[in-house]
């Protein structure tokens, strides 16, 4: 089979971790892995050549259209500003393309789950970049709960913390307003803590949320008046899966001193674990049955006897990084498109996600629980 052919849009933070990733997936994981960097696009022309040379690309062009439409890219690689996802992704599933699309999948329910309806209708393959969760121990995390290691689980706490519009001074920005970021934290670092909790426990079912903004204007940076921040800086709620476990979300842009604190418990009868994702090649682990006086939690380091650690390096406890998170996302893209497979977290699991958000934006509005819509 020749080699899927990437045409990337979007050079700011994560365009970057995209682009290398595409450049790494081929030597961690093997020749079929190895994506062709084919295209990319960004907002000028300028801009796009000089990405494309920095990255690797054979082309670039200052007009996304020009590489959904070109024949050469099998692969559309959103990595834009929420807003934009919604109409590249519907123009790259009519070009009959499959999509790789950055979190969150659109700005409502509704329009994900459109684009994932879009996506099945064309036959084309579809993934969503919620990488946190190619972490191997992440995967031993679920291995342990489904296999029973934590015996009855019954409760689930979670959080995402970081700290990047904690300074008042901070300037407004897309992610401020409402039509072009949909929700604040809950979209922004929420969807990845719901999406690791479904990994972990399967669907929510229902939650009671709360939000709050803290700043509620921020300087316009480009005029310099002051703007209305539309959306929340901090999101809480308690959560129902639809297995019944109980459990807790705190997530917040604003939390001082947190830089990128996705951190989780999970509760079991007979063992408990921990994972922060500041340290995320440890995951520590309490086991009830331990003797009298010698209980705590244990450090399990990151090591190749983990699911596609040993592809990076042989030696235990040397670690992964960010990057290397999105280089496993690219493998599994690749696959799922090589090899027909279903692969996950697809559009559905996108749109699935935006429900959970929304129902607890609903219930911060109506002062009650709300149930996920189905
Ligand atoms: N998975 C993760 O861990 C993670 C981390 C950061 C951001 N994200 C997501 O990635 C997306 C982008 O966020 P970011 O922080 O990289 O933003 P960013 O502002 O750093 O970069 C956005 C990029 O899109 C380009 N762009 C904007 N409009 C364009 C247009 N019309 N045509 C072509 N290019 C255009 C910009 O020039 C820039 O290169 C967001 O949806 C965000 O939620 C995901």
């Amino acid at each position: 089979m020749s080699r899927l052919r990437f045409g990337l849009i979007g050079t700011g933070f994560i365009g970057r971790t995209h682009a290398i990733a595409l450049n790494a997936s081929g030597a961690v994981f093997g020749e079929r892995f190895a994506p062709v960097c084919e295209m990319l696009a960004d907002h000028t022309e300028e801009a796009a050549r000089r990405g494309a040379t920095a990255l690797g690309f054979a082309r670039g062009t200052g007009d996304w259209r020009e590489l959904v439409a070109d024949p050469a890219v099998d692969v559309v690689d959103i990595c834009t500003p929420n807003y934009l996802h919604r109409e590249m992704a519907l123009a790259a599933i009519a070009a009959g393309k499959h999509v790789y699309c950055e979190k969150p999948l659109a700005n409502t329910a509704q329009e994900a789950a459109a684009i994932a309806a879009a996506a099945d209708a064309a036959g084309v393959r579809h993934m969503v970049g919620f990488n946190y969760i190619c972490n191997p121990l992440l995967h031993l995390a679920r291995e342990m709960i489904a296999s029973g290691e934590l015996g009855e689980v019954y409760a689930f706490r979670g959080s995402y913390l970081e700290d990047y519009m904690s300074d008042p001074a901070s300037p407004w920005s897309w992610r401020c307003d409402r039509s072009l970021a949909g929700s604040g934290a809950l979209a922004d670092l929420g969807s990845h803590l719901i999406n690791l909790a479904h990994f972990l426990l399967g669907g929510i079912a229902r939650a009671q949320g709360s939000l709050q903004t803290v700043h509620a204007q921020r300087r316009d940076p480009a005029s310099g008046a002051a703007r209305a921040v539309e959306n929340e800086d901090i999101a809480r709620a308690l959560i129902e899966f639809a297995s019944g476990i109980p459990g807790t979300f705190e997530i917040s842009r604003v939390a001082t001193g947190r830089k990128c604190g996705l951190d989780f418990t999970v509760f079991g009868t007979r063992g408990a674990l921990e994972f922060g994702q500041e340290r995320m090649n440890e995951l520590r682990w309490y086991e009830a049955a331990a003797r009298a006086g010698r209980e705590g939690f244990r450090t399990i380091l990151a090591g190749p006897i983990h699911p596609d650690y040993r592809a990076f390096c042989p030696a235990p406890g040397h670690g992964l990084g960010y990057n290397d998170l999105k280089t496993i996302e690219v493998r599994n893209v690749v696959r799922t498109i090589t090899s027909g497979a279903a692969g996950w977290p697809d559009f559905h699991e996108g749109a699935r996600v935006q429900r959970v958000m929304e129902s607890i934006e609903r219930s911060h509005a109506e002062r009650a629980w709300t149930e996920v819509a189905p």
